[in-house]
């Protein structure tokens, strides 16, 4: 009985040895093949997808700031306007208002300095004269209409807003749809800029154009 036991011992010892030097061995069975699978814990890599600012269709370049502007649509849902990713108004801020809403961005650090809504309606355009006369050199100022942003629209203020790049404010009239990137130093007319006229036979909504969204990449101003 002891000889018996003692061979036992010996032939598991002996397979115990085999069955390690077989393994350690065997190239195909080395320790990545055995680790555990994903869903038992270990880290995933590279599954992440990477989210663009503002949501893009695709990111920006280096130095490039990114932007997405839509208008107000109708009466009903107020305009948003998102920049490197901070939205900077939106009905959900509750900082947007009927008329045209105007945020003023820093063209070298991409900083928010104000925002505002001017209600191109019923409100005194002199406070819009004055907030686009204050403007500086170096500034992107954005701009996204809601519901109406021509009844007291101007000459004055039309001058103003083509002398920031705009292509259509000498044409913006009442219930007309608008978004717009321009600064005060563009040499020429801004390319980010949308127009939509109010026209009934066109009109998306009763009484109102289609809302219009604008996203892009504008260059930061390195002085
Ligand atoms: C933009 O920010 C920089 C750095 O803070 C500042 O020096 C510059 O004057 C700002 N530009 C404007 C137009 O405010």
């Amino acid at each position: 009985m002891r000889v018996s036991g003692l061979f036992r011992l010996v032939a598991l010892i002996f397979a115990l040895v085999t069955t390690w030097v077989f393994i350690r061995s065997y190239n195909g069975f080395n320790m990545k093949t055995i680790r555990l699978p994903r869903w038992m814990g270990s880290v995933p890599r590279e599954t992440r997808v990477e989210k663009t600012k503002c949501g893009l269709s695709k990111p920006c370049p280096e130095n490039f700031f990114s932007f997405k502007l839509s208008s107000g649509a109708a009466n009903v849902v107020g305009p948003s306007m998102c920049f490197e990713n901070h939205l900077i108004m939106s009905p959900v801020k509750n900082n947007v208002g009927r008329g045209l809403n105007i945020a003023l961005v820093n063209g070298s650090t991409g900083t928010v300095q104000r925002e505002s809504s001017f209600d191109m309606y019923s409100g005194e355009p002199t406070a819009l004269v004055k907030f686009l006369k204050e403007i500086q050199e170096g500034v992107l100022v954005l701009v996204a209409s809601y519901d109406d942003p021509g009844t007291k629209m101007n000459d004055e203020i039309r001058n103003l807003f083509s002398n920031l790049g705009s292509s259509y404010a000498k044409q913006l009239g009442f219930r007309d749809s608008w978004v717009f990137l321009g600064a005060k130093d563009l040499k020429s007319k801004s390319p980010f800029e949308q127009f939509l006229k109010n026209d009934p036979n066109t009109n998306k909504y009763e009484g109102w154009p289609e809302l219009l969204e604008l996203e892009g990449c504008v260059p930061r101003k390195v002085f």
